[in-house]
């Protein structure tokens, strides 16, 4: 049986180093459950420049707090500005998380 005529060389290479340990480490076990590390959680955010979502969360959590000082960090939202509404939602939220 067949569930994909293609496969992700991505996922594969990141399970690689994994498959070589006899145990895991916490950190190691999060990484291999969670889909990765928080650069790569949550999805790509900007195709123009495969910036994760993750990564534009970990731009905000160390002091971004604008779509530009976001895209200085990590790129996203600079070139055709399709993610800047998704890159605005994250900074909203973090701004409602940091007043609660
Ligand atoms: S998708 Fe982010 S700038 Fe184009």
């Amino acid at each position: 049986m067949t569930l994909g005529s293609t496969y992700q060389a991505d996922a594969r290479d990141r399970f690689a180093p994994f498959m070589a340990l006899d145990r895991l480490t916490t950190e190691q076990r999060d990484e291999l459950l969670h889909g990765g590390t928080d650069m790569h959680r949550g999805g790509e955010l900007c195709a123009c420049f495969g910036v994760s979502c993750g990564a534009v969360e970990a731009a905000i959590a160390d002091g971004a707090t604008s779509l530009a000082a976001v895209g200085a960090t990590t790129q996203a939202g600079t070139n055709c500005g399709s993610c800047r509404s998704e890159i605005r939602a994250l900074l909203r939220a973090a701004r409602l998380v940091k007043a609660a």
